[in-house]
């Protein structure tokens, strides 16, 4: 009789909600690539900061930067797993998962991150946050890192300056195509192996913001980047959909409050952070910054334009002109 008591009255009570221990507090593993004097690095100290001020005892957040604990091939099925509850990848590796976003990774698709913000914002930035629920993901956030520039180890100042050589890309196909359009070569690798591979003239060069660059030394190992502006290296934060649900509501609530307090913060100073890194870029003295003049600029666009034929309709002329309207 006892036992069946007992049974009745964990019954009752419900099942343990996961992450809630009996004996402490829920813990959010946040693993990401970056240096922790970037965007996504500061966001992710910002956001530990608040859900431990306003959840003490609740709520603990462990960040792990730098791929310190998975790469960033390996963090995506880390979250599915439930290994890590938080991650910021950026748009190019959610290609397995969705087709819509890859609309992210089209160059020139944006005009400045004023468009990117306005778009987001909208229904239908909102709108794909939720739309890899079912597998599993769910979009909490935007945050912006920022436009992306040329690294190589010559100068490039004329779209067919990059022909035939070898460029690092994130693995995501539709920058893959933008290579080829320029007749270069694209070698997909993750994050952490970057530096490396510049360094040892396995790649000639590659594509990030000046924050990037910067905190991953690859100014040091590329004498040259062309201030592009030519796509855009963005987040989603996202968590595991059934960790997600399994959270008391209260603590749902405000663990999505925060995410949105601290990506208006990431987003409003990812732009100093760039141009702070390009300042550094500038003093070390070891890379030449090629500005380009409007007209130089559109021979980039034009040269890279072929790369959205391959993926209009994967993913969907609406987004498309979703984004573009942006640009008002
Ligand atoms: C890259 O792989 O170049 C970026 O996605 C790294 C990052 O997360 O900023």
């Amino acid at each position: 009789v006892r036992a069946l008591v007992c049974l009745l009255s964990i019954a009752l009570a419900g099942p343990l909600r996961a992450g809630e221990a009996i004996d402490g507090p829920i813990v959010i593993k946040f693993s990401h690539v970056v240096a922790e004097h970037t965007p996504k690095g500061q966001g992710a100290l910002l956001f530990k900061t608040l859900v431990e001020e306003r959840l003490p005892g609740r709520v603990k957040v462990e960040v792990y930067p730098n791929s310190s604990l998975f790469g960033e091939d390996e963090e995506m099925e880390a979250l599915l797993r439930g290994d890590v509850q938080l991650i910021a990848p950026s748009m190019g590796n959610f290609e397995p998962y969705s087709k819509s976003i890859k609309l992210f990774d089209l160059p020139f698709l944006f005009n400045d991150m004023a468009a990117v913000d306005r778009f987001q914002s909208g229904p239908v930035g909102r709108s794909l946050l939720r739309s890899m629920k079912w597998q599993g993901i769910t979009g909490l956030a935007y945050w912006h890192n920022g436009m992306k520039q040329l690294s190589a180890n010559r100068p490039l100042r004329e779209p067919d300056d990059a022909r035939g050589l070898k460029f690092r890309v994130q693995t995501s196909q539709v920058l893959e195509e933008q290579f080829r359009a320029l007749h270069a070569k694209p070698r997909p690798m993750s994050f952490a192996k970057v530096y490396q591979s510049l360094s040892s003239g396995v790649v000639d060069g590659a594509e990030n913001p000046y924050s990037n660059i910067y905190s991953q030394k690859m100014h040091e190992v590329q004498p040259y980047i062309t201030e592009t502006n030519h796509g855009l290296l963005d987040y989603m934060l996202i968590t595991n959909t059934a960790f997600w649900n399994s959270l008391p509501d209260d603590v749902r609530d405000e663990l999505l409050k925060i995410s949105t307090e601290v990506s208006v913060e990431v987003n409003r100073q990812a732009e100093a952070l760039n141009q702070e890194a390009k300042q550094h870029i500038l003093d070390a003295g070891t890379s030449e910054i090629i500005e380009l003049t409007p007209e130089e600029r559109d021979r980039w666009r034009e040269a890279m334009k072929p790369a959205w034929k391959k993926f209009e309709s994967e993913i969907g002329t609406y987004l498309i002109k979703a984004a573009q309207t942006a640009n008002r």
